[in-house]
């Protein structure tokens, strides 16, 4: 492990679903006897749909404790929670309906807000939930292939206001306004998952793995957890990487 994380590569993107799915059952068995709690942001896009698909049903789905799990996001489209670009719906289609989830343990980003007004709110809810300064049990992101993570994108510096758990991000190229939570609020986590799958993730995965760390260029670079960093990437995403530790 270094300050860039660990990278493990797979053949296949099913075998990424697999070991994320794998590490987000043991990681909320581990918090929930070590602190009676797992909280957990999930990540939106498409990649983490087939391990949450997984940890819909057996095994997985047995092995952790739904009733004793906080679930929150990385980001959200502003956008409403029905709307088929909502990180939301995507995770409750394949994961949080179908299992026993107490409803006041699903922590939604209200997308359909203003979005200065549903970050503020979004910070105070964390707050009231895991403490005044929340620490994540589990992570899950993803990776664009500019290396943009949640909604932290090239361009703007991720580090640009500390203070801040959440913030609403207007993203010019997707002429679209977000909400993410701040590397502050991500890097505070025991462990940060980051799954990466496809040959449109190898030059960026590439260059946020091996080359010069600029995070206004690569913004997931941001992300340097004082807990563990773990890259699951499949083949695809991984080709430009030599098999060795990350140096
Ligand atoms: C989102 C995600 C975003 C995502 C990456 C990768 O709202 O889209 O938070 O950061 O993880 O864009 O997306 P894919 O998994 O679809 O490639």
């Amino acid at each position: 492990m270094n300050e860039r994380g660990v990278l493990r590569v797979f053949e296949t993107p099913e075998q990424v679903a697999g070991a994320v799915a794998e590490t987000f059952a043991a990681t909320a068995e581990r918090a929930a006897s070590r602190r009676g709690r797992f909280a957990v942001a999930l990540a939106g896009g498409t990649t983490p749909k087939a391990a949450y698909a997984l940890l819909a049903e057996p095994p997985y789905r047995d092995r952790i404790p739904w009733d004793r799990t906080q679930v929150f996001f990385g980001d959200e489209r502003c956008v409403p929670p029905d709307d088929d670009r909502s990180n939301y719906k995507m995770a409750d289609d394949a994961l949080l309906r179908r299992v026993a989830l107490p409803p006041g343990n699903v922590h939604r980003m209200r997308g359909e807000d203003p979005p200065e007004l549903a970050a503020r709110a979004y910070a105070a809810e964390l707050q009231a939930t895991l403490g005044a300064s929340p620490v994540f049990d589990l992570v899950l992101l993803g990776m664009g292939p500019d290396g943009h993570t949640a909604s932290l994108f090239p361009g703007s510096d991720p580090h640009a206001d500390e203070a801040l758990l959440v913030r609403s991000v207007y993203v010019e190229k997707m002429q679209m306004e977000r909400l993410t939570l701040t590397p502050s609020a991500i890097n505070a986590a025991r462990t940060v998952l980051i799954a990466v799958e496809g040959e449109t993730k190898r030059a960026a995965l590439t260059a946020v793995l091996t080359g010069p760390v600029d995070p206004i260029a690569y913004p997931i670079q941001s992300i340097r957890p004082a807990g563990e960093l773990f890259w699951y990437a499949d083949r695809a995403a991984a080709a430009g990487i030599a098999p060795k530790p990350i140096l």
